[in-house]
């Protein structure tokens, strides 16, 4: 089953509702991309490849139920919906890169409404296949680096349900799971959203991959302890020099292993990097709602005293510095980035 996915017989976009999960496994049915934008705000769905293969759809969804049922309709509301949907969440480039892959679509001429939605679905399910298949790739070459009786703290949730399908990191783990390679993996629970602690173990769950959960403060004292080969994490966007945006946390994790000489792996399409955005300083960081913080409960009463303040930056930003290798699905970067991912980017465009 999908995250992300177009359900042709009532042309609509389904979601999996990862804030149900791992209590329930909920599908969502979606026809207004009014809807589909406060379904990313909300994090009904999450995750970088997964934003931009479903604001794609929701660009679908606008010239699907434009009315009245004109291209010039149509146009107007594809306006409106990308204003939207690129307004949803700042920091994850591949919403942004994928709005403007289908805005190239929508501005072709056509001869007729029914053209003009055809070609716009035919973007986006392209969009949904790519994502798998590069996934793929990008899992292939991420579990060469993962050896048998390796374990490995991952962060977030980088798995099947923040992509359409197989995800970015935990593809890797899984992949190399799925090679028979025995792995154990220590799961940062990812305060305050918890995607580790929910849809990650999840996921391992599903695979059957061996795993223990770990508050994201116990990572140092397992990486100083000699007990962890790999960190591994995804990105929601690389800057040209190679300093990686992730879920928050992450630069904590990547000081800590590379303190400890732990290699420091991020997994990410050619989308997430923004060679627009020359180094990580000037990624825009997505603030959430303090209540993501303050809403914390023991034995049914919020931790924090009423009245208390907090701050949620959702993402920080980890240097290249502290990176071993950024894996991609054209192969794996090594330092320095800039000089290396132009390598790969040549080397890819190369006819065989
Ligand atoms: O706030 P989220 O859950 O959308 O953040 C997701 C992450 O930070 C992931 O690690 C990132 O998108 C890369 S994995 C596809």
């Amino acid at each position: 089953m999908r995250t992300v996915d177009w359900d042709s017989a009532n042309a609509q976009v389904k979601l999996i509702d990862q804030r149900r999960l791992p209590g329930s496994l909920v599908v969502l049915s979606f026809s207004r991309y009014q809807d589909l934008v406060e379904a990313i705000r909300n994090m009904t769905v999450r995750g970088a490849p997964a934003i931009g293969v479903t604001a794609a759809f929701g660009v679908v969804l606008a010239a699907w139920y434009a009315t009245p049922p004109t291209l010039e309709e149509a146009r107007r509301e594809i306006k409106k919906a990308m204003e939207l949907l690129r307004a949803s969440r700042p920091t994850a480039v591949n919403l942004f890169w994928a709005l403007d892959r289908i805005h190239q679509v929508a501005e072709a001429p056509y001869e007729n409404m029914d053209a003009l939605r055809r070609a716009l679905l035919a973007e986006a399910q392209r969009m949904a296949e790519e994502d798998v298949a590069t996934n793929r790739q990008m899992a292939m070459h991420g579990a060469a680096l993962i050896e048998d009786g390796d374990t490995i703290i991952h962060h977030c949730n980088t798995g099947a349900l923040a992509a359409v399908d197989w995800g970015t990191a935990l593809g890797c783990i899984r992949m190399a799971h799925e090679q028979g390679k025995r792995i154990h993996v220590l799961v940062d629970e990812t305060r305050p959203r918890l995607q580790g602690a929910r849809l990650t173990a999840w996921e391992l769950e599903q695979y059957g991959i061996s795993y223990e959960i770990i508050c994201d403060s116990a990572a140092g004292a397992f990486l100083r302890g000699g007990k962890v080969q790999k960190v591994f994490f995804g990105a929601d966007r690389v800057a040209a020099n190679g300093d990686v945006a992730n879920k928050i946390g992450t630069y904590m994790l990547s000081l800590a292993a590379h303190a400890n000489g732990v290699p420091v792996i991020a997994v990410m399409p050619l989308s997430t990097i923004d060679l627009q955005t020359p180094h990580g300083g000037m990624i825009p960081i997505e603030e959430r709602d303090p209540a993501e913080v303050l809403n914390l409960q023991i034995n049914g009463e919020p931790v924090a005293p009423k009245g208390a303040r907090a701050r949620n930056p959702a993402f920080d930003v980890t240097p290249h510095t502290l990176i071993s290798a950024w894996v991609t699905e054209r192969g794996v970067i090594t330092p320095p980035f800039d000089v290396h991912f132009q390598a790969i980017l040549e080397a890819g465009s190369k006819p065989n």
